[in-house]
């Protein structure tokens, strides 16, 4: 990673002037956001406000005005101009950062409004900006030329591939989960590597291939050899899907449920809400910690990877490939209207957290005493 940070410190160049685009693309897994993280943890000091927009392609599912009122917040903590709809958020973050020099990351963009509507042009920020902006689809960043949606000001972006890790940087991180140490004991050496050649070098599996093989008899590492020789390579789902199978009922159970819930919920929250249920989730919880399958971030907020969080939406939704109804688990705000306003399926299977976020809905009696919650 060392030497990316070099290279994007090189494009970013801080003391320079005008504002300045720079774009980190790859697939997913393969470090992007954690280069974006530790860039704006080291820049920081140098501008006048921050914002860190994380995981703007799930975010942004119901609209983009809130990114933008979080942007606002962040740049502008004393403006109190309401942001009704995006073309008001545009007008408000043009309008009220001009004089500002501000750092932007605008993390796992997927489609180019949302550059659009939250940093649109270089004339919005003022100079000295820097707005980094990672991405799985390089083609959301061919904006060079491009005029942007509010006709004022071009602007181009310079772009870094996040490729693989090296063979000696997956050896120390596949080494740190699976023995806490940065190489292998001597005698678990020719099976880390005979692992990281059947894994590869993303840093994703290996990590949580690694904490799945920490404390494990040289047996278990061969079966474990032996299964993933014959996932392809590129499916990284597959490979995450061996760690899950191993996981203990319960904790199952957990996964899935926060693999249905909103982005980097409150952990105290997610806890509250299983305790209310009955259920007692500190085992899951560090058992899922300890195979690094989610993450507390900053003390408080719970992550999990959004290539972690499909697999259990996968899981769920193998669960009955044709009727959503039954599903152990709902997450989509719409899916979960259809249902329990009786459009789809009645038979309903729901368990616990099924559904998290109907705000706007106008679900009756009849359709909330379909919803049969169970605490297992
Ligand atoms: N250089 C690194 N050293 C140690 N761990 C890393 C490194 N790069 C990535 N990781 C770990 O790998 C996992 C995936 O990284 P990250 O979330 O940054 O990938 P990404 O490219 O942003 O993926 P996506 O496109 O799905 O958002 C994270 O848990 C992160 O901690
Ligand atoms: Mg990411």
């Amino acid at each position: 990673m060392d030497k990316e940070v070099e290279i994007m410190l090189n494009h970013l160049d801080v003391q320079a002037h005008g504002v300045r685009y720079v774009g980190i693309y790859g697939i997913g897994g393969s470090g992007k956001t954690t280069l974006a993280k530790t860039l704006f943890n080291q820049l920081s000091v140098h501008f006048d406000g921050c914002s860190f927009l994380a995981q703007i392609r799930e975010s942004s599912k119901h609209g983009l005005e809130h990114l933008q009122r979080r942007l606002k917040r962040d740049l502008l903590p004393k403006d109190s101009r309401a942001i009704s709809d995006t073309d008001v958020g545009i007008k408000v973050l043009k309008e009220s950062c001009r004089d500002k020099k501000v750092l932007i990351v605008l993390d796992d963009v997927d489609k180019k409004e949302q550059i659009e509507s939250l940093a649109g042009s270089s004339t919005w920020y003022s100079s000295g900006s820097r707005i980094i902006i990672t991405t799985r689809d390089i083609s959301v960043l061919a904006v060079e030329q491009e005029q942007s949606k509010d006709g004022s000001g071009k602007k181009s972006i310079e772009l870094l591939e996040m490729k693989e890790m090296n063979f000696e940087q997956a050896l120390q991180l596949f080494s740190r989960h699976a023995f806490k140490m940065d190489y292998p004991p001597i005698e678990f050496l020719d099976l880390a590597k005979g692992a990281i050649s059947v894994i590869g070098r993303l840093p994703l599996a290996l990590e949580v291939i690694g904490s799945h093989l920490c404390g494990k008899h040289k047996e278990a590492w061969e079966d474990n050899r032996s299964m993933l020789v014959r996932i392809p390579r590129d499916n990284i789902h597959e490979t995450l899907l061996i760690s899950y199978e191993a996981l203990k009922f319960r904790t199952k159970e957990i996964f899935l449920d926060i693999a249905c819930l909103p982005t980097n919920i409150n952990l105290k929250n997610a806890i509250y809400m299983w305790e209310s249920c009955g259920f007692r989730p500190e085992i899951g919880m560090n058992e899922l910690i300890s195979k690094s399958i989610i993450k507390v971030m900053d003390g408080n907020e719970l992550w999990m990877h959004d290539h972690l969080r499909d697999l259990g939406r996968e899981i769920i939704c193998m669960e009955n490939i044709t009727d959503f109804g039954k599903h152990s688990r709902l997450w989509d705000r719409k899916e979960a209207w259809n249902i329990l306003e009786g459009k789809e399926a009645t038979n309903l299977n729901l368990k616990r957290l099924a559904i998290l976020d109907l705000s706007g809905s106008d679900i009756n009696e009849q359709g909330w005493s379909k919803m049969e919650v169970r605490t297992t």
